[in-house]
């Protein structure tokens, strides 16, 4: 199974047999032609993956030393992500399908991130309830999964994605983007008690809802009052930013649990490539007897092998049926 993302700012491929075995994988990153815009820009990140797109599917066979005729169906992301970036995997897919006369299968992004932490491990372990965690750049998202075909959103964000949250907080330190390493590579110096950011309490709707905006409001007040942005401020700051997040993740997530009484989680995103979200993840649900399945860090963030591994469980559509849904929910195959 071929699988192709494109979702945003890498055009990632990805080659996997029987959904579990990795083959090969490339992944180009327009980072460094997004870095002076400090964010994705769409039009720019569209014209990356047509220029290489190509160029990846070439690396990516030579990777895994097979022809085009070893590869049995093409597996694309089709949504949620940006129409234009989606645009280009998706017609790719279609094209290599006709040119190679093999089946397309459309797979969306949020569910592949979650099928990464499965990634290698016994198949039936899919059928059986779980709550799911997607944690992105531009998603969040905590759902309850009684099987592949059937997902509940239990809660989502009511302004930014945890990764933004990340992103943003960085641009704030003047630290590079994308945030979320930065942060976390500057709290390894700093003291997570520093401060203290409080999250606000969710009033109506879900309470598996977040909220992400106070605290990047907070930590921008601090920052004002400090004046400059010395390395030791930036590494408090940051160290005590990311410890509010996770413990909030953390919090929810585990909740979320126990009250459904399903003793499994899935994580999945860029976001659960942070180390301290890892350990206090395991930690926690160590506690309370969960079943804890995450990604391998080289399969949190966006890649072509989750959409592959994905797209081994479902079945392909017609070619005119297939096409873009940028707000594709995650409850959605
Ligand atoms: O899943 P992903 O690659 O793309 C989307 O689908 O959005 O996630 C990218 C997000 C970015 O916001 C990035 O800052 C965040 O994941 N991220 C991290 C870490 N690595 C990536 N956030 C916190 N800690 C990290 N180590
Ligand atoms: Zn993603």
């Amino acid at each position: 199974m071929l699988g192709i993302e494109t979702s945003c700012d890498e055009t990632a491929l990805g080659l996997v047999e029987d959904g579990r075995r990795i083959l090969a994988a490339c992944t180009a990153s327009s980072l460094q032609r997004l870095r002076p815009y400090g964010g994705v820009v769409p039009e720019i990140v569209s014209r990356f993956h047509v220029e290489l797109i190509t160029r990846e599917l070439e690396n990516l066979l030579a990777q895994a030393k097979i022809g085009p005729s070893a590869v049995d169906q093409i597996a694309v992301t089709y949504g949620p992500g940006l129409s234009g970036s989606l645009a280009v995997g998706v017609a790719a897919a279609k094209a290599l399908g006709l040119a190679w006369g093999k089946p397309v299968i459309g797979v969306n992004h949020l569910q592949a991130h979650l099928y990464a932490a499965l990634l290698g491990r016994d198949p039936m372990a899919l059928t059986e309830p779980a709550i799911g965690l997607v944690i992105s750049g531009g998603h969040t998202a905590l759902i309850l999964m009684e099987g592949t075909k059937r997902c509940r959103a239990l809660g989502q964000t009511r302004d930014d994605a945890v990764g933004e949250a990340f992103d943003k907080t960085a641009k704030l330190m003047s630290l590079g983007f994308p945030g979320g390493p930065e942060i976390e590579r500057a709290a390894l110096r700093g003291d997570p008690r520093a401060f203290r950011f409080t999250v606000p309490k969710i009033r109506g709707g879900s309470p598996y809802d977040f909220s992400f905006s106070g605290i990047k409001t907070a930590v921008l007040h601090k920052i004002q009052k400090e004046g400059s942005l010395s390395a030791g401020f930036v590494a408090d700051l940051a160290a005590s930013f990311q410890s509010s997040v996770v413990e909030e993740v953390v919090m929810k997530a585990v909740g979320a649990c126990r009250e459904h009484r399903v003793p499994r989680l899935v994580v999945g995103g860029g976001v659960i490539a942070n180390g301290r979200l890892r350990g206090r993840l395991a930690e926690v649900a160590g506690d309370f007897g969960i079943d804890l399945a995450l990604p391998e860090v080289a399969w949190s963030t966006d890649n072509g092998v989750m959409v592959a591994g994905l797209g081994a469980h479902l079945k392909g559509q017609p070619l005119s049926r297939l096409t873009v849904v940028p707000d594709l929910s995650v409850e959605m195959n």
